[in-house]
Protein backbone atom coordinates (compact mmCIF):
# COMPACT_ATOMS: atom_id res chain seq x y z
CA UNK A 1 0.00 0.00 0.00
CA UNK A 2 1.02 3.78 -0.35
CA UNK A 3 2.98 5.18 2.35
CA UNK A 4 0.34 6.98 4.52
CA UNK A 5 2.17 9.02 7.32
CA UNK A 6 -1.30 10.09 9.03
CA UNK A 7 -3.49 7.20 8.80
CA UNK A 8 -2.85 3.26 9.09
CA UNK A 9 -4.45 1.12 6.76
CA UNK A 10 -5.38 -2.61 7.09
CA UNK A 11 -7.17 -5.29 4.95
CA UNK A 12 -8.50 -8.41 7.21
CA UNK A 13 -10.83 -10.33 5.37
CA UNK A 14 -13.33 -8.29 2.90
CA UNK A 15 -12.99 -5.28 5.20
CA UNK A 16 -10.95 -2.31 4.85
CA UNK A 17 -9.21 -0.32 8.36
CA UNK A 18 -8.51 3.13 7.86
CA UNK A 19 -7.10 4.13 11.22
CA UNK A 20 -6.48 7.49 12.30
CA UNK A 21 -3.45 8.30 13.82
CA UNK A 22 -2.25 11.65 14.60
CA UNK A 23 -2.15 11.20 18.46
CA UNK A 24 -0.26 14.04 19.74
CA UNK A 25 -3.35 16.47 17.84
CA UNK A 26 -6.20 14.16 18.72
CA UNK A 27 -6.51 12.78 15.05
CA UNK A 28 -7.37 16.59 13.68
CA UNK A 29 -7.82 16.70 10.41
CA UNK A 30 -5.86 18.36 8.68
CA UNK A 31 -4.89 18.55 4.80
CA UNK A 32 -2.73 15.41 4.80
CA UNK A 33 -5.09 13.43 6.60
CA UNK A 34 -8.19 14.53 4.43
CA UNK A 35 -5.72 13.54 1.68
CA UNK A 36 -4.64 10.32 3.04
CA UNK A 37 -7.77 9.02 3.86
CA UNK A 38 -9.71 9.93 0.81
CA UNK A 39 -6.77 8.15 -1.00
CA UNK A 40 -6.95 5.03 1.25
CA UNK A 41 -10.60 5.18 1.05
CA UNK A 42 -10.48 5.52 -2.95
CA UNK A 43 -8.45 2.20 -3.25
CA UNK A 44 -10.43 -0.01 -0.75
CA UNK A 45 -13.25 1.36 -3.23
CA UNK A 46 -11.63 0.01 -6.26
CA UNK A 47 -10.98 -2.89 -4.98
CA UNK A 48 -13.68 -5.72 -5.21
CA UNK A 49 -12.07 -7.44 -2.83
CA UNK A 50 -13.44 -5.26 0.11
CA UNK A 51 -16.97 -5.33 0.82
CA UNK A 52 -16.58 -2.71 3.70
CA UNK A 53 -14.58 0.20 5.17
CA UNK A 54 -14.07 0.88 8.35
CA UNK A 55 -13.03 4.06 10.32
CA UNK A 56 -11.56 4.55 13.52
CA UNK A 57 -9.93 7.02 15.56
CA UNK A 58 -7.97 5.93 19.07
CA UNK A 59 -9.68 5.18 22.19
CA UNK A 60 -9.33 8.73 23.23
CA UNK A 61 -10.43 10.20 20.34
CA UNK A 62 -11.84 9.34 17.01
CA UNK A 63 -11.04 12.62 16.14
CA UNK A 64 -11.24 16.11 18.01
CA UNK A 65 -11.98 18.14 14.75
CA UNK A 66 -10.38 19.91 11.91
CA UNK A 67 -6.83 20.69 12.64
CA UNK A 68 -7.50 24.44 14.36
CA UNK A 69 -3.94 25.30 13.95
CA UNK A 70 -3.80 24.60 10.36
CA UNK A 71 -6.69 27.00 9.70
CA UNK A 72 -6.31 30.10 11.90
CA UNK A 73 -4.29 32.00 9.60
CA UNK A 74 -6.26 30.99 6.58
CA UNK A 75 -8.07 34.23 5.15
CA UNK A 76 -11.47 33.95 2.94
CA UNK A 77 -10.29 33.43 -0.34
CA UNK A 78 -7.36 31.26 0.67
CA UNK A 79 -10.63 28.73 1.96
CA UNK A 80 -12.46 29.22 -0.96
CA UNK A 81 -9.40 28.55 -3.53
CA UNK A 82 -8.12 25.77 -2.01
CA UNK A 83 -10.92 24.31 -0.59
CA UNK A 84 -10.17 23.43 2.43
CA UNK A 85 -12.16 20.12 2.98
CA UNK A 86 -12.11 19.71 -0.79
CA UNK A 87 -10.68 15.76 -0.18
CA UNK A 88 -13.71 14.82 2.29
CA UNK A 89 -16.48 15.10 -0.79
CA UNK A 90 -14.59 12.03 -2.40
CA UNK A 91 -14.54 9.77 0.93
CA UNK A 92 -18.20 11.08 1.23
CA UNK A 93 -18.32 9.92 -2.31
CA UNK A 94 -17.38 5.87 -2.21
CA UNK A 95 -19.97 3.53 -3.11
CA UNK A 96 -18.69 0.85 -0.60
CA UNK A 97 -20.50 0.87 2.78
CA UNK A 98 -18.53 2.86 5.67
CA UNK A 99 -18.80 2.15 9.76
CA UNK A 100 -17.21 5.02 11.80
CA UNK A 101 -16.32 3.30 14.85
CA UNK A 102 -15.92 6.08 17.46
CA UNK A 103 -14.32 6.01 20.55
CA UNK A 104 -13.78 9.56 22.68
CA UNK A 105 -14.16 12.89 20.86
CA UNK A 106 -16.01 12.44 17.72
CA UNK A 107 -15.76 16.83 17.87
CA UNK A 108 -16.66 19.63 15.06
CA UNK A 109 -14.84 17.79 11.69
CA UNK A 110 -14.70 14.72 13.61
CA UNK A 111 -18.51 14.45 13.83
CA UNK A 112 -18.51 15.18 10.32
CA UNK A 113 -16.54 12.49 9.24
CA UNK A 114 -18.46 10.28 11.35
CA UNK A 115 -21.72 11.99 9.41
CA UNK A 116 -20.04 11.29 5.92
CA UNK A 117 -20.09 7.20 6.81
CA UNK A 118 -22.92 5.24 6.56
CA UNK A 119 -23.13 3.86 9.80
CA UNK A 120 -22.03 5.21 13.51
CA UNK A 121 -21.29 2.49 16.16
CA UNK A 122 -20.52 4.24 18.85
CA UNK A 123 -18.21 2.97 22.64
CA UNK A 124 -20.34 4.66 25.58
CA UNK A 125 -17.35 6.56 26.20
CA UNK A 126 -17.99 8.70 22.87
CA UNK A 127 -18.56 12.52 22.66
CA UNK A 128 -20.19 14.18 19.62
CA UNK A 129 -20.40 17.56 19.12
CA UNK A 130 -20.10 20.34 16.78
CA UNK A 131 -18.00 23.07 18.96
CA UNK A 132 -17.39 25.20 15.88
CA UNK A 133 -19.46 28.26 16.91
CA UNK A 134 -17.04 28.69 20.09
CA UNK A 135 -14.06 28.93 17.20
CA UNK A 136 -16.02 31.99 15.44
CA UNK A 137 -16.75 29.68 12.44
CA UNK A 138 -19.54 27.04 11.40
CA UNK A 139 -19.25 23.46 10.94
CA UNK A 140 -17.50 23.07 7.74
CA UNK A 141 -17.47 19.63 6.34
CA UNK A 142 -21.26 18.96 6.13
CA UNK A 143 -22.24 19.09 9.48
CA UNK A 144 -25.06 21.89 8.98
CA UNK A 145 -26.38 19.71 6.34
CA UNK A 146 -26.01 16.00 7.64
CA UNK A 147 -26.47 16.62 11.04
CA UNK A 148 -30.39 18.32 10.27
CA UNK A 149 -30.86 14.97 8.24
CA UNK A 150 -30.24 13.05 11.24
CA UNK A 151 -31.56 14.91 13.95
CA UNK A 152 -33.94 16.63 12.80
CA UNK A 153 -33.90 20.70 12.65
CA UNK A 154 -34.70 21.56 16.68
CA UNK A 155 -31.62 19.08 17.86
CA UNK A 156 -29.49 20.10 14.80
CA UNK A 157 -30.14 24.30 15.62
CA UNK A 158 -29.23 23.60 19.53
CA UNK A 159 -26.09 21.57 18.85
CA UNK A 160 -24.89 23.88 16.20
CA UNK A 161 -25.89 27.23 18.11
CA UNK A 162 -24.59 26.59 21.50
CA UNK A 163 -21.82 23.99 20.97
CA UNK A 164 -22.99 21.47 23.65
CA UNK A 165 -21.31 18.37 23.43
CA UNK A 166 -22.99 15.10 24.04
CA UNK A 167 -22.19 11.70 25.07
CA UNK A 168 -23.38 8.45 23.48
CA UNK A 169 -26.18 7.49 24.97
CA UNK A 170 -27.81 10.96 23.76
CA UNK A 171 -25.99 10.83 20.67
CA UNK A 172 -28.23 7.76 19.97
CA UNK A 173 -31.12 8.67 21.69
CA UNK A 174 -31.73 11.35 19.12
CA UNK A 175 -30.47 9.72 16.24
CA UNK A 176 -26.61 10.39 15.03
CA UNK A 177 -25.34 6.90 16.11
CA UNK A 178 -26.71 3.77 14.81
CA UNK A 179 -25.83 2.11 18.16
CA UNK A 180 -23.64 2.49 20.95
CA UNK A 181 -21.33 -0.86 22.80
CA UNK A 182 -19.69 -1.21 25.50
CA UNK A 183 -15.87 0.60 24.92
CA UNK A 184 -14.01 -2.78 25.39
CA UNK A 185 -15.87 -4.30 22.51
CA UNK A 186 -16.46 -1.33 20.04
CA UNK A 187 -13.11 -3.27 18.08
CA UNK A 188 -15.12 -6.50 18.04
CA UNK A 189 -18.27 -5.35 17.45
CA UNK A 190 -17.37 -3.05 14.27
CA UNK A 191 -15.40 -6.38 13.35
CA UNK A 192 -18.47 -8.56 13.53
CA UNK A 193 -20.57 -5.59 11.86
CA UNK A 194 -18.28 -5.02 8.51
CA UNK A 195 -17.45 -8.97 8.79
CA UNK A 196 -21.51 -9.27 8.43
CA UNK A 197 -21.58 -7.12 5.53
CA UNK A 198 -19.14 -7.61 3.65
CA UNK A 199 -20.10 -11.47 3.18
CA UNK A 200 -23.22 -10.08 1.18
CA UNK A 201 -23.34 -9.06 -2.69
CA UNK A 202 -21.40 -5.84 -2.98
CA UNK A 203 -23.30 -5.40 -6.28
CA UNK A 204 -26.58 -5.21 -4.20
CA UNK A 205 -24.60 -2.95 -1.02
CA UNK A 206 -23.33 -0.38 -3.48
CA UNK A 207 -27.17 -0.43 -5.06
CA UNK A 208 -28.51 -0.21 -1.09
CA UNK A 209 -26.21 2.83 -0.32
CA UNK A 210 -26.41 4.83 -3.50
CA UNK A 211 -30.55 4.36 -3.08
CA UNK A 212 -29.67 5.28 0.88
CA UNK A 213 -27.53 8.48 -0.11
CA UNK A 214 -30.39 9.59 -2.55
CA UNK A 215 -32.60 9.86 0.39
CA UNK A 216 -30.26 11.95 2.11
CA UNK A 217 -30.21 14.38 -1.38
CA UNK A 218 -33.23 13.75 -3.54
CA UNK A 219 -37.03 15.09 -3.06
CA UNK A 220 -39.23 11.12 -2.40
CA UNK A 221 -40.58 11.14 -5.85
CA UNK A 222 -37.36 11.04 -7.32
CA UNK A 223 -35.54 8.93 -4.31
CA UNK A 224 -38.20 6.30 -5.07
CA UNK A 225 -37.36 6.64 -9.11
CA UNK A 226 -33.87 6.05 -8.21
CA UNK A 227 -35.26 3.16 -5.74
CA UNK A 228 -37.15 1.41 -8.56
CA UNK A 229 -34.00 1.87 -11.24
CA UNK A 230 -31.50 0.38 -8.89
CA UNK A 231 -33.97 -2.44 -7.57
CA UNK A 232 -34.94 -3.79 -10.98
CA UNK A 233 -30.57 -3.19 -12.40
CA UNK A 234 -29.62 -6.07 -9.76
CA UNK A 235 -32.12 -8.72 -11.78
CA UNK A 236 -29.27 -8.93 -14.30
CA UNK A 237 -26.35 -9.29 -11.95
CA UNK A 238 -25.47 -12.79 -11.32
CA UNK A 239 -25.56 -12.23 -7.36
CA UNK A 240 -29.84 -12.12 -7.75
CA UNK A 241 -30.09 -15.48 -9.47
CA UNK A 242 -27.64 -16.61 -7.09
CA UNK A 243 -29.76 -15.05 -4.06
CA UNK A 244 -32.71 -15.95 -4.77
CA UNK A 245 -31.80 -19.42 -5.94
CA UNK A 246 -30.05 -20.22 -2.78
CA UNK A 247 -32.89 -19.36 -0.52
CA UNK A 248 -35.29 -21.87 -3.08
CA UNK A 249 -32.82 -24.36 -2.50
CA UNK A 250 -32.96 -23.58 1.13
CA UNK A 251 -28.95 -23.19 1.41
CA UNK A 252 -26.46 -20.08 2.04
CA UNK A 253 -26.10 -18.03 -1.04
CA UNK A 254 -22.39 -17.60 -2.49
CA UNK A 255 -21.91 -14.47 -4.05
CA UNK A 256 -19.58 -13.49 -6.47
CA UNK A 257 -19.72 -9.98 -6.05
CA UNK A 258 -20.85 -9.67 -9.67
N1 LIG B 1 -6.96 21.05 16.00
C1 LIG B 1 -5.67 21.11 16.27
N2 LIG B 1 -5.11 20.56 17.38
C2 LIG B 1 -5.93 19.96 18.23
C3 LIG B 1 -7.31 19.87 18.01
C4 LIG B 1 -7.82 20.44 16.82
N3 LIG B 1 -9.12 20.37 16.49
N4 LIG B 1 -7.88 19.21 19.04
C5 LIG B 1 -6.89 18.90 19.89
N5 LIG B 1 -5.71 19.34 19.40
C6 LIG B 1 -4.38 19.21 20.01
C7 LIG B 1 -4.23 20.16 21.17
O1 LIG B 1 -3.89 21.45 20.70
C8 LIG B 1 -3.13 19.50 21.95
O2 LIG B 1 -1.90 19.78 21.32
P1 LIG B 1 -0.65 20.32 22.22
O3 LIG B 1 -0.36 19.18 23.16
O4 LIG B 1 0.40 20.55 21.19
O5 LIG B 1 -1.12 21.53 22.90
C9 LIG B 1 -3.42 18.01 21.76
O6 LIG B 1 -4.24 17.93 20.60
C10 LIG B 1 -4.17 17.40 22.92
O7 LIG B 1 -5.34 18.18 23.14
P2 LIG B 1 -5.72 18.80 24.55
O8 LIG B 1 -4.50 19.04 25.36
O9 LIG B 1 -6.62 19.96 24.30
O10 LIG B 1 -6.55 17.58 25.18
P3 LIG B 1 -7.67 17.65 26.31
O11 LIG B 1 -7.92 16.24 26.70
O12 LIG B 1 -7.30 18.64 27.34
O13 LIG B 1 -8.98 18.25 25.56
C11 LIG B 1 -10.59 18.42 23.77
C12 LIG B 1 -9.61 17.51 24.56
C13 LIG B 1 -11.72 18.89 24.68
C14 LIG B 1 -11.15 17.58 22.61
C15 LIG B 1 -9.82 19.64 23.24
O14 LIG B 1 -8.64 19.19 22.58
C16 LIG B 1 -10.59 20.46 22.25
O15 LIG B 1 -11.46 21.23 22.61
N6 LIG B 1 -10.25 20.36 20.93
C17 LIG B 1 -10.86 21.14 19.88
C18 LIG B 1 -12.29 20.70 19.60
C19 LIG B 1 -12.88 21.58 18.52
O16 LIG B 1 -13.11 22.77 18.68
N7 LIG B 1 -13.15 20.98 17.33
C20 LIG B 1 -13.68 21.71 16.20
C21 LIG B 1 -12.54 22.09 15.29
S1 LIG B 1 -13.04 23.21 13.98
C22 LIG B 1 -13.73 22.19 12.84
O17 LIG B 1 -13.79 21.00 12.98
C23 LIG B 1 -14.25 22.88 11.59
C24 LIG B 1 -15.12 21.99 10.74
O18 LIG B 1 -16.34 22.04 10.78
C25 LIG B 1 -14.55 21.06 9.79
Amino acid sequence: TAAYETILVEQRGRVGWITLNRPNALNALNAQVSEEVAAAAEAFDADDGIGAIVVIGSEKAFAAGADIKEMESKTASEMRETDHFGAWDRFAAVRTPVIAAVSGYALGGGCELAMMCDIILAADTATFGQPEINLGVIPGMGGTQRLIRAVGSYKAAELILSGRLIKAEEAERIGLVSRVVPASDLLDEATTLATTIASKSLTSLRAAKATLDAAMQLSLAEGLAVEKREFAALFDTADQKEGMAAFREKRPPHFVHR
